[in-house]
């Protein structure tokens, strides 16, 4: 920068000043006018502009403006290649041009629509990690003194401020936009369905507990929504802003369910390369999901009452306790109770996680729900393959309500996501739902088996479907198989079917 500019009462603090406006961006346009009009006053010029690349056009248009006739400039748009400015945007270099008259790019319509005498311009380009996204210029010097390639430099530096701040702030708009798309995708994939009491229950339950931190229990069978049960908790609790760590407790042995939980320190063990952060710290703040807690061994349930009990625990290999500060959800779709009696599984931790129990109803006990799921599910899947008019026949609707879904939720999530998948794309047919069609099911057959092992394996099946069926109803499935109720009675016997509803 030459002595002169230094002296003038623009000064480098003004710059200073710029660039800490442009790391701070919250309003673009008013920087972006701010940096050109100090580089008009900097370089005492007439007029100077900012033109930006439209991404979609790609034609040029202004930005910003200063001089007599701002306003009128700002209707035009140039072609990328066109006039001094669409040049030094197509080539990405700059560009002084001491006399217009002489210079054939000079494009010099525009100037003369809006009666603007133009003699000489400098023009810079404005890039964004090596793409052109536009340029600045300044058109003559007030005093008529020439413009210099020392005014050129200074406009770069000023074209390169620019563009931090354009950069800055399409990176900052970027994220914002992708971080509400993730928040909305996540907002619909888990969307909790379903008007009937049963779930409206558990649903205002959830609530009532998410504004504890009270460790809860969530039972049901399986399928029925216990692990979306758990982000409902808590997205509508003071910790939705923190993470909620998922953790499987019947997937890993000891050793690896101990690490995922606690981390280790670097040297642990054989192949412990660095320190590793387990579960519990991550979720330091938030919420644990401890899934399938029912699984868990003996030992493992020792060790986690211990962290549940004392609030802190040690990295696997490390000396230094960590205290956190965790919510905690689990759930199961065992028969928790049961496992205690018989030994399977600790009172005390029973006692520790089952602060509140909730209970997720299944499917067959809230019937109501089915159009309305089946009616989420259709739309999910119609729209990932673009068959938008598909629709779900009467009478396969009449048998998916007549089903008694064993596999809850997710069974019909399943069997709508396969009739999308394999149906004709104009409505779903009884026989696009495998499950309810009138085709055999698994009728126990196989090589190897004995004539008799088989009949028996067919009839154990056959009796189940029906029992599952009716509800449990003896009497009616007898009746619907037409044999007597007592001969009936005694194949549940034989079958161990007692359970079968
Ligand atoms: N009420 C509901 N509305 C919408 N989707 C649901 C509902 N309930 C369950 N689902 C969906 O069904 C599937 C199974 O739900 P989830 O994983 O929460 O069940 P779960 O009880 O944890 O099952 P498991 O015991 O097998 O782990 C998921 O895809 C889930 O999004
Ligand atoms: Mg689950």
């Amino acid at each position: 920068m030459n002595k002169e500019l230094l002296n003038s009462d623009i000064s480098i603090d003004r710059f200073k000043e710029i660039s800490t406006w442009v790391s701070s961006v919250n309003n673009l346009d008013q920087l972006l006018e701010l940096i050109v009009e100090t580089a008009t006053r900097m370089m005492n010029a007439k007029a100077s502009s900012l033109l930006l690349v439209d991404q979609k056009t790609k034609k040029l248009y202004f930005k910003v403006a200063t001089g007599e006739k701002k306003d009128d400039i700002k209707n035009f748009e140039i072609e990328m290649g066109q006039g001094i400015a669409g040049y030094v945007a197509e080539k990405g270099e700059s560009l002084l041009v001491p006399d217009v008259s002489k210079d054939s790019r000079w494009h010099k319509e525009i100037s003369e629509s809006i009666g603007f005498k133009t003699h000489s311009i400098a023009c810079v380009p404005m890039k964004v990690k090596g793409e052109t996204i536009g340029v600045v210029e300044i058109i003559d010097k007030i005093d008529g003194s020439q413009i210099r390639e020392g005014d050129v430099k200074i406009l770069a530096v000023f074209a390169e401020l620019a563009a931090l701040a354009i950069g800055n702030a399409r990176k900052i708009e970027f994220v914002t936009r992708e971080v509400s798309d993730l928040k909305e995708q996540l907002a619909v994939k888990y969307q909790m369905v379903g008007d009937s009491k049963a779930l409206r229950q558990v649903i205002s339950d959830a609530h009532k507990v998410a504004n504890s931190t009270i460790s809860t229990l969530i039972l049901g069978e399986s399928g029925t929504g216990k692990e979306l049960l758990a982000r409902l908790i808590h997205w509508a609790g003071p910790r939705k802003n923190k993470p909620m760590i998922l953790l499987n407790c019947a997937a890993l042995p000891e050793t690896l369910l101990e690490d995922e939980l606690f981390g280790h320190e670097k040297g642990a063990y054989t192949g412990a390369m660095r320190q590793k952060i387990g579960k519990f710290e991550l979720a330091d703040g938030g919420i644990i999901f401890l899934d399938e807690i029912g699984e868990m061994i003996p030992a493992m349930q020792a060790k986690l009452l211990h962290v549940l009990q004392e609030g802190l625990f040690y990295r696997v290999g490390g000396n230094k306790s960590i205290f956190v500060d965790v919510r905690v959800i689990s759930a199961t779709n065992r028969n928790i109770v049961e496992a205690v009696s018989a030994g399977l599984f600790r009172e005390d931790l029973y006692y520790r996680l089952n602060g509140v129990q909730l209970h997720m109803p299944s499917l067959r006990v809230r019937k109501e729900d089915i159009p309305l799921l089946a009616q989420y599910f259709l739309d999910i899947f119609k729209q990932e393959r673009g068959l938008l008019h598909l629709t779900i026949s009467e009478k396969s609707m009449k048998n998916m309500m007549e089903y008694d879904w064993p596999g809850n939720v997710r069974e019909l999530r399943n069997a709508i996501e396969r009739a999308v998948v394999m149906g004709n794309g104009k409505e779903i047919l009884p026989e696009d739902l495998p499950i309810l069609s009138s085709k055999p099911m698994d009728s126990g057959m196989r090589v190897g088996l004995t004539m008799e092992e088989a009949i028996n394996n067919f009839k154990k099946e056959f009796i189940a479907l029906n029992l599952r069926h009716t509800k449990g109803n003896r009497s009616e499935a007898a009746k619907a198989i037409d044999i007597q109720r007592t001969y009936l009675s005694r194949l549940i016997s034989k079958y161990n079917l007692q359970k079968v509803r």
